[in-house]
């Protein structure tokens, strides 16, 4: 089986190809992202209506390229992915009316993929890890603990109450003037920092569910850096350090809770997998090793370019529900707001399917 697999949820123009073989395993072909970064950086942060044009200007070359680079051509794909959401509507819509096109164009069926569930999918495609296993997933936009477990069930078992992890690394980037995007380099900046230089709270810590808070966290950020303005070097050093600590304690109290829940309601989970930008952070990813032995379960965290967003987790979740039979009719529309608990596992009538095999 071959999927095409497209992304356009947020900054990120991506596209790939993968193979998925009937013995589940899975293989990338081609997996190209282009970044608008640069085009965003003066406004600290993604601007929608800029993100979409520039989704537009490329997308059609990044699918001529990921299919060159694969060795393959369109009309052996098997099935064609697109992001269909959540995330900035604008560029959805661009990467799923571009994928509608190419689906009915080759007569092949179209795969309307939920972002969140192609980020909790991913650790199949690289380490074929079965189910049911416990995701943590921290990006810009979301910050969910989640029992997944099959192709289309998920629980959720722990979600922010205000700000994500990736957006509370963004806004403390912002404060200390380091720029966008954030987390990498308020990462950079703490590993010459002094972690423990300021006592900054652990919202959540001890509670049973596995919900958490970071608002606080920032607004206690923020007192810390007023209190000593002007900033120098070494404050701005220390502050990411305590910051980063502080969620990273965070994480390491919430994620226990979240196993101690999985394991009450599913059993023991074959594995802690960590998805999205934030499992980028090395001090996070350390901490997450050693609570994965402490709670007797094992640790899987793909490589930074599959925990971002990217075109290959698109096209492999594409492909795992291609693999059961669950297609997308081609009037399916592009969703801001889709949350993981409403993906489902239904079939598209037969009739769709006839309808585009023409
Ligand atoms: O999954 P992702 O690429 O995009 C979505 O939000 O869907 O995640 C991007 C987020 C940003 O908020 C970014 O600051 C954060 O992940 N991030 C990091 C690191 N690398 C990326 N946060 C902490 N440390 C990092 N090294
Ligand atoms: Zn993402």
């Amino acid at each position: 089986m071959l999927v095409l697999g497209i992304e356009t949820t947020c900054d990120e123009t991506a596209a790939a190809v993968v193979e998925r073989h009937e013995d589940g395993r899975g293989r990338i072909l081609s997996n190209i992202v282009l970044s608008q970064t640069n085009e965003h950086a003066a406004f600290g942060g993604v601007v929608p209506e800029i993100a979409a044009r520039a989704h537009v200007e490329v997308l059609d070359l990044l699918i001529a390229k990921a299919l060159d680079e694969s060795g393959r051509r369109l009309e052996m794909m098997t099935g064609i992915a697109a992001a269909a959401g959540p995330g900035l509507i604008g560029g959805v819509i661009v990467g799923l009316t571009t994928a509608k096109a190419l689906a009915l164009v080759n007569k092949v069926p179209l795969i309307a993929v939920n972002h969140l569930e192609a980020h909790a999918l991913t650790a199949r495609l690289t380490d074929g890890v079965p189910f049911p296993y416990c995701l943590f997933l921290a990006s810009g936009g979301h910050t969910q603990i989640v029992a997944v477990r099959d192709v289309g069930d998920y629980v959720l078992l722990g979600n922010t109450m205000d700000d994500a992890i990736g957006e509370a690394f963004d806004k403390t980037a912002k404060l200390l003037g380091l720029g966008y995007p954030g987390g990498p380099r308020v990462e950079r900046e703490a590993e010459r920092g002094d972690p423990a230089r300021f006592a900054l709270p652990r919202p959540m810590r001890g509670r049973e569910e596995a919900d958490f808070s970071l608002s606080g966290l920032k607004t206690a950020l923020r007192l810390e850096a007023e209190r000593i303005v002007p900033l120098s070097d070494q404050d701005v050093a220390d502050l990411s350090a305590s910051f980063q600590q502080a969620v990273v304690d965070v994480i390491h109290d919430r994620l226990k809770a979240g196993l101690a829940l999985f394991r009450g309601r599913f059993g023991p989970p074959t594995a802690l997998v960590a998805a999205g930008g934030v499992a980028a952070n090395q001090a996070i990813r350390r901490q997450l090793h050693r609570l994965a032995l402490e709670c007797g379960t094992v640790l899987v965290v793909p490589p930074p370019a599959l925990c971002t967003d990217n075109g290959a987790m698109i096209a492999w979740a594409g492909a795992e529900r291609l693999a059961l039979g669950l297609t997308d009719p081609l009037e399916t529309a592009p969703r801001a707001r889709w949350p993981l608990e409403e993906v489902s596992k239904t079939r598209t009538p037969a009739s769709y399917l006839e309808l585009y095999r023409l």
